[in-house]
């Protein structure tokens, strides 16, 4: 490197190319002139050292641990603050007075409601749907009920979608669960919280009166804030890549959940879960750690590793005081933590796991919670995005407003057969 320039010697000349600086974390080389310049690509699958935009909303440092969003620790944000306060700071860029935090409130709440047309709609879907595969579904569909909301050069229309997105999403993925139990769609309470109008619409029944345990929802309400927003990750890119080509939100949205459903990415809580109670007993945990170092065995330990994270993920020391609390105030004792907690335990021991810097992930602990407040493995993914909706919203409403934004168009290395004649069927 030479000053904040970078020399690349390539087909024996000298090329230069800036370096550039965020406000903390690595440097980055601006190559936007390479294939210009010297006729190459950068090869590099799987986005391992490439920044693909710049963003002011989440900073990671995946070596020490650190998640930042706006510049606050998402200890303390997850220790002091709401989902809706977090809400209001991922898309405003400063946390809200009193008055601020009210009215944004307030506006999220009087847009929860969904067209009832889309009751139909759902009424569409196999009763066995997975709710992930009924949420691409709707989500994608507000585009056909909320038109006045696609223009997206209006920065209007872009405010009252993403309100639109924060506050259905709750609905939505409530109906997604009535519907597979064959319950009544419940409607919201706009005397609740945003997180207490989901449990109610959830769990209640319009038979009855459904009282909010207050230690549940404060709670999910944390498991939403550490859901919120994570950089650049494979979602989020989604969004941003189908956003990049002018796509209405909501459309945008759709494929940023059709992204989050693998289990290597949001899939991986459900996966977690489902992993802990095959192990079902804390003697089965070696076996299953010699599985998940076998090379010749595609068995991993799910809710462990992460792509940035070569520590402890920050979000799951929270979501281990998380569980503690929640079993506790609802006075379970689930064997499956003690599997959790052995296993953690011995899989950081292990050179292996040490080696690889593999630690445990968001997604290791939050089975254990939602499934003791009452949500089946099928829905752990739906809250997933639910509460990312706010992350993709901002990083959706951030590269709009970006006046050097370009549609995304990544290059390749082609390696299939260079041009030949198409043969006759006769001949072949
Ligand atoms: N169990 C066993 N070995 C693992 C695991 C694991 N969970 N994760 C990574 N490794 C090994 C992997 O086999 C590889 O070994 P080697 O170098 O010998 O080939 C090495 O560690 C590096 O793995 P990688 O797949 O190249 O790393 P990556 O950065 O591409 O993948 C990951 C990150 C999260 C996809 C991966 O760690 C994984 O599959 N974890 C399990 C799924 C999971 O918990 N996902 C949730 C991520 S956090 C929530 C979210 O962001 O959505």
């Amino acid at each position: 490197m030479v000053g904040n320039q970078v020399k690349l010697n390539a087909n024996g000349q000298d090329f230069d190319y800036p370096v550039l600086s965020g406000s903390v974390g690595p440097d980055v080389i601006d190559i936007r002139k390479l294939y210009a310049q010297t006729g190459m690509f950068t090869f590099d699958p799987g986005f391992t050292s490439t920044a693909s935009c710049e963003s002011a909303l989440t900073y990671i440092d995946g070596d020490e641990g650190v998640l930042l969003h706006r510049g606050y620790s998402i200890e303390q944000l997850s220790e002091h603050s709401s989902f809706m306060e977090v809400s209001y700071l991922m898309l405003n860029g400063e946390l809200p007075s009193k008055a601020e935090l009210s009215d944004f409130s307030h506006t999220i709440t009087r847009h929860t409601m969904l067209h009832e047309q889309l009751a139909t709609f759902y009424r569409g879907f196999r009763r066995d749907a997975h709710p992930m595969a009924i949420m691409c579904g709707v989500v994608g569909a507000l585009s056909a009920f909320y038109h006045d909301s696609t223009d997206i050069a209006d920065p209007m229309q872009r405010k009252i979608a993403s309100h639109r997105l924060i506050a259905k999403m709750p609905t939505i993925a409530a109906m997604a669960y009535k519907y597979s139990v064959g319950q009544p769609f419940m409607y919201p309470d706009n005397n609740l919280s945003y997180t207490g109008n989901f449990l109610r619409m959830t769990f209640g029944v319009p038979a009855e009166e459904y009282e909010v345990v207050p230690a549940v929802e404060q709670a999910l309400d944390r498991i939403f804030i550490l859901h919120a927003d994570h950089e650049q990750n494979a979602s989020t890119s989604t969004v941003r890549l189908a956003g990049s080509s002018g796509a209405n939100p909501f459309a945008c949205i759709a494929a940023g959940i059709a992204c989050l459903w693998g289990p290597a990415h949001g899939g991986a809580n459900e996966a977690a879960l489902n992993m802990l109670k095959e192990i079902g007993t804390p003697d089965k945990i070696p076996h299953y750690i010699e599985r998940a170092k076998d090379k010749n065995d595609p068995f991993r330990l799910m809710g462990f590793g992460h792509r940035v994270y070569k520590n402890y993920d920050p979000r799951a020391t929270v979501m281990q005081k998380t569980v503690r609390e929640v079993l506790a105030a609802l006075k379970v004792n689930d064997p499956i933590f003690d599997v959790a907690l052995q296993l953690e335990e011995m899989a950081l021991n292990d050179p292996y796991f040490i080696e690889k810097k593999l630690f445990p992930n968001v997604d290791f602990y939050s089975g254990i919670i939602l499934s003791a407040i009452g949500f089946p493995t099928t829905m752990f993914t739906v809250l997933f995005a639910l509460a990312r909706t706010v992350g993709w919203v901002a990083q959706w409403n951030e590269m709009i407003s970006d006046p050097g934004q370009k549609i995304g168009r990544p290059r390749q290395l082609y390696t299939g057969p260079t041009q030949r004649d198409y043969v006759p069927l006769s001949s072949r």
